[in-house]
């Protein structure tokens, strides 16, 4: 017996979920002309609320989405966000109730996987999320950085909601297709994007290379600062969203950037941890790491279609043994090999739990670096290396897309 119930909220209940989630994160109300475009990110069925002596005290939502993972193909995907429990009711078992209803009705909609952002890292482990992608944020001193190379395509600034039709057709052409990108879902556009430009200075500039095809996009803003050399409050560019079909229009993109004038210091976060921009530099060490931490929490939803869904590389077998309290019905052992995945009544070699699985998942840590740090059971040592080598990628994932 619960103090509070769990149910799916209707579109009547969403601004009241809103408004609980921002004041969750300290945030007053969204104001009328936000709401417009954050209640079209609204989902029927996707939103779940706690409720307690008539009153909504928690909530969590998800985005429908597709998931790129390693080798290829596209798995059903829910970006799950604005989750939230009233600071009167934390600590009380509301999360928990409300994430087992959530994780149960996404398995059961067909979604194989789940993913999210995480305020705290303490909070997900529990329910099977596990870090899978990585990303960056970087900070280039302009003047310091020389380019080494020019353009050799052209790049435009295309205003407006020309610019944002642009990008957004380009974006969904490159993504999902790295392993760890994700699809992103109509409402994300208007609430990121347009909403956003209405209210900051956004710019769009579009590439295109020879053959006169638009070929990537960089999305970003301006941040006056002081002009001059008294730089204690640079004249920032922020990259925002870099998307290009191949390197040449990936370095024509940087380099506008680079050659906006005025600019003290060109930033950008969530950039995929192997990008090569320091190469594009005549002096590398303009360009600093300022950050590198967690990207995507994976939630493996139907661990044995998600385990069939990607490809492994050539290597001995390896069986694995995972443990799933929140959705038990994934617990067991898999066969995994080059040629797939078999559920089968075998001892397994290395026993994890479900988290732990996500996080070798998109191939961004291996078995063995989670062994060493006493993540997982090792039955037998020699499975380490099968169990690497199949999961081995040749990438980085990365999923690029902030919710
Ligand atoms: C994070 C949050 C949703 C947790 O809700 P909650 O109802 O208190 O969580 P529960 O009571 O179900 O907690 C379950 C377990 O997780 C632990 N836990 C939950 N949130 C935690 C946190 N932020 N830090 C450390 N531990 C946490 C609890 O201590 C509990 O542990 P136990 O089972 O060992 O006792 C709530 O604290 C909140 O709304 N925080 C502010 C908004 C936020 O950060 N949202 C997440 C956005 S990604």
């Amino acid at each position: 017996m619960t103090d509070h119930d769990i149910r799916v909220l209707d579109d009547s209940q969403y601004r009241t979920a809103h408004t609980l989630f921002r004041g969750t994160l300290h945030h007053t109300p969204a104001p009328d002309d936000q709401w417009k475009f954050v209640q079209e990110s609204y989902y029927p069925g996707r939103a779940i609320g706690a409720f307690a002596d008539g009153e909504m005290v928690g909530t969590v939502q998800s985005f429908p989405s597709q998931l790129a993972v390693p080798g290829g193909a596209v798995v059903p995907h829910a970006a799950v966000s604005r989750v939230g429990v009233r600071a009167d009711w934390t600590r009380r078992g509301v999360l928990s109730a409300l994430q087992r209803a959530q994780l149960r009705a996404l398995r059961s909609a067909g979604d194989v996987a789940a993913t999210l952002r995480a305020s705290e890292t303490a909070i997900y482990g529990r329910y099977g999320y596990g870090v899978a992608t990585r990303h960056r944020f970087v900070r280039i001193d302009r003047r310091q950085a020389a380019p080494r190379t020019r353009p050799v395509g052209r790049v435009r600034l295309v205003e407006g909601e020309a610019g944002e039709r642009i990008a957004h057709g380009l974006f969904e052409e490159l993504s999902p297709v790295r392993a760890g990108t994700i699809s992103r879902w109509p409402a994300w556009w208007g609430l990121s994007i347009r909403r956003v430009a209405a209210e900051e200075n956004i710019k769009i500039a579009v590439r295109s290379g020879a053959s006169g095809d638009d070929d990537g996009y960089v999305v970003f803003k301006v941040v006056p600062g002081e002009h001059g050399s008294g730089d204690h409050k640079p004249t920032t560019l922020m990259v925002m969203d870099l998307w290009a079909r191949d390197a040449e229009a990936w370095a024509d993109l940087w380099l506008f950037v680079l050659g906006v004038d005025l600019v003290a210091e060109v930033a950008a976060y969530g950039r995929p941890v192997d990008e090569p921009v320091q190469w594009l530099l005549g002096d590398r060490r303009a360009c600093r790491i300022a950050e590198e931490v967690d990207e995507t929490w994976l939630r493996l939803l139907d661990v044995p279609a998600a385990l069939s869904a990607r490809t492994y590389r050539h290597a001995e077998p390896v069986v694995l043994g995972v443990r799933d309290a929140y959705l038990p019905e994934n617990s067991g052992s898999y066969r995994v090999s080059a040629d797939g995945v078999t559920r089968v009544d075998e001892a397994p070699e290395l026993v994890l739990d479900v988290d732990v699985l996500a996080s070798t998942y998109l191939g961004d840590v291996s078995f063995s670096t989670l062994a060493a740090t006493r993540r997982l059971d090792v039955v037998d040592p020699t499975a380490l290396v099968r169990a690497d080598a199949l999961f081995e990628v040749s990438e980085p994932p990365w999923s690029g897309t902030y919710f």
